[in-house]
C-alpha cells in the first residue's frame, strides 16, 4: 500500500500517493483507554524505552490535548505523546513517538506530529532527544523541520553517564523552531 496522507481538518480523510482514498485510517486524541494500546505499540517497537502500563494509561488521560494515536480499521497502530513545557507551553516536547512495523515507512509518524501541530494553537518549537544509533528518527524529525520552514539544532543534553541504570544511549536534544505559522 502506498504512503497515507490525511486531510486538514480531522486528520480522517487518507489518501494514498495515488489520490485513493485509503479507508479505515485516521489521527484522533487518545481515550484514557488507549493508553494500553499505546504501552503495546511502545513494548513492540524493539527501540522505545519501556514506561509502564501505568504511566501510558495516565499520559494517555492527562496529556491527550497534545497526544495523538493513529487507527488503521480502529485499531491503534501508531502513538505520539507529547506536553508543552511547564516553564515554555510555546514549545511541545515530543516525549515518544512510535508506528508499528506493519505501517513504517508510509509516513503514519510526519502525519501524527503534522496533525498534532496543526491542532495546537500557540506552539512555536518542537523538542525531543534522539539517541545518535535512531537514524528514521533523525530522518523524520529532520523532515518535520523543513516542512514547516523551521530551523534544527542538535545539542548534547542527557549523557550515557546520566542513567542510572545501564543499557542507555546518550539522548540528544533536537531543538526544532520557529515553527512557520499556519503549519
Ligand atoms: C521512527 C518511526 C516512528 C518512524 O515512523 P514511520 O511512520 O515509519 O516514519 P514516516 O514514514 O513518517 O517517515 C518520516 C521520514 O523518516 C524517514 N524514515 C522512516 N524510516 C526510516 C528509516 N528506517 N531509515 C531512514 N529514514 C527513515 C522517511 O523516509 C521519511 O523521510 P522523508 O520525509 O524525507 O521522506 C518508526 O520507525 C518507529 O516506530 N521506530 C521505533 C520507535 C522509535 O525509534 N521512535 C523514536 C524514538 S526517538
Amino acid at each position: 500500500m502506498g504512503q497515507l496522507t490525511t486531510s486538514s481538518d480531522r486528520h480522517s480523510s487518507t489518501r494514498d500517493t495515488t489520490g485513493t482514498p485509503v479507508p479505515g485510517f485516521e489521527i484522533t486524541s487518545p481515550t484514557r483507554h488507549q493508553g494500553a494500546d499505546m504501552w503495546r505499540v511502545a513494548r513492540d517497537s524493539g527501540t522505545l524505552d519501556l514506561n509502564t502500563s501505568y504511566a501510558y494509561l495516565l499520559m494517555a488521560r492527562d496529556f491527550a490535548e497534545t497526544s495523538r494515536v493513529a487507527l488503521q480499521d480502529g485499531e491503534v497502530v501508531g502513538f505520539v505523546l507529547g506536553y508543552r513545557r511547564p516553564l515554555d507551553p510555546g514549545c511541545l516536547f515530543i516525549w515518544q513517538i512510535a508506528v508499528d512495523s506493519s505501517m513504517r515507512g508510509r509516513k503514519v509518524a510526519a502525519q501524527m506530529l503534522d496533525a498534532l501541530v496543526s491542532d495546537l494553537s500557540g506552539v512555536r518549537t518542537l523538542e525531543t532527544t534522539i539517541t545518535e544509533d535512531n537514524a528514521a528518527s533523525q530522518r523524520l524529525f529532520a523532515s518535520f523541520a523543513e516542512r514547516h520552514g523551521a530551523a534544527h539544532r542538535i545539542e548534547p543534553l542527557i549523557e550515557e553517564a546520566d542513567f542510572p541504570d545501564p543499557g542507555h544511549g546518550a539522548e540528544l536534544l533536537h531543538l526544532i523552531g520557529e515553527l512557520n505559522s499556519g503549519s
